[in-house]
């Protein structure tokens, strides 16, 4: 059984990743994407694998440059200063989390706005939360946004939970989903009932980091739900924050993970570095 629509993440991303690359081929530049790791954490190693690779088969000029694990905030501040003076360098992103000598809020604040693909920078993310949705946003929760559009799922005043406040999805996926007239609670692990909030949803956008948290029973019937997790099991199974076996009974509609929402961040990321090309060089 199991009543939800599953949206496929894999084949919209791939869609639209189809999309960009149309759309560089007709441009007379390459727009340039650079990608910095820190270190070698093992998922940063495959996400950043991931980005670059998905970067070149889309047409864009992209290169990663790997600074060593214990490389001081300094050095990465010139490698940023380097790419932000570089006029052919059209998007930076910096992948986190960092070592611990460095810290990540100088790090974003160093990186030019109109360059930022990750539109963590505090002149993007303030853009965003004063309700402009032109700029530089987030990849994930803009990918989130597609998926809702493209499965058709109502927005205008539909009640949505946005579980989870961090600043890569949590809170920029709030200002989305307000800035398209949704009804908009952001619930957090200090939220009193969250099972309770999670019933009011009709939009249910899951970003907790916690394997399986969200059990069927914190469904509403017909609700839209968003796994944004992904998280290792002991056994080394990848699952997300969605118990997707019990939650695809109750749900309209639901993203599996993993195959939902990552692909898509890959493939957003690909169309801010367009778009911060466009907007750069015309
Ligand atoms: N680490 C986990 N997610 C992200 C992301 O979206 N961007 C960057 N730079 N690092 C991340």
């Amino acid at each position: 059984g199991g009543g939800a629509r599953v949206i496929d993440g894999k084949a919209v991303a791939a869609a639209l990743r189809a999309e960009i690359a149309r759309r560089v081929a007709a441009l007379p530049f390459r727009p340039a994407l650079r990608v910095i790791r820190v270190g070698e954490d093992p998922a940063s190693v495959v996400y950043v694998r991931t980005k670059d690779r998905a970067a070149l088969a889309a047409g864009l000029d992209s290169a990663t440059i790997v600074l060593p694990a214990d490389a001081s905030e300094a050095e990465l501040l010139e490698t940023i200063a380097r790419l932000n003076a570089d006029p052919a360098v059209d998007g930076i992103l910096v992948q986190l989390p960092l070592p611990p000598q460095i810290r990540p809020t100088v790090v974003i604040e160093a990186i030019d706005p109109a360059k930022d693909v990750d539109g963590f920078h505090p002149l993007n993310a303030g853009r965003l939360a004063a309700g402009r949705t032109d700029g530089l946003i987030p990849c994930t929760p803009k990918g989130v946004m597609h998926l809702l559009r493209h499965a058709g799922v109502p927005l205008a005043g539909a009640r949505a939970v946005v579980l989870g406040r961090s600043q890569i999805v949590g809170r920029p996926m709030a200002q989305l989903l307000l800035a398209a007239d949704c009804t908009v609670t952001v619930a957090h692990s200090r939220t009193r009932d969250l099972p309770a909030e999670c019933r009011r949803a009709e939009i249910l956008v899951a970003a907790v980091g916690r394997a399986e948290m969200v059990r069927g029973d914190w469904i509403a019937p017909g609700a839209a739900v968003i796994d944004v997790g992904m998280n290792r099991l002991p056994d080394g199974r990848l699952t997300g924050d969605v118990a997707f076996a019990e939650a695809r009974q109750v749900a309209g509609w639901i993203t599996p993970a993993p195959g939902g929402v990552g692909p898509m961040t890959v493939a957003c990321l690909l169309e801010n570095t367009l778009e911060a090309a466009l907007a750069r060089r015309g």
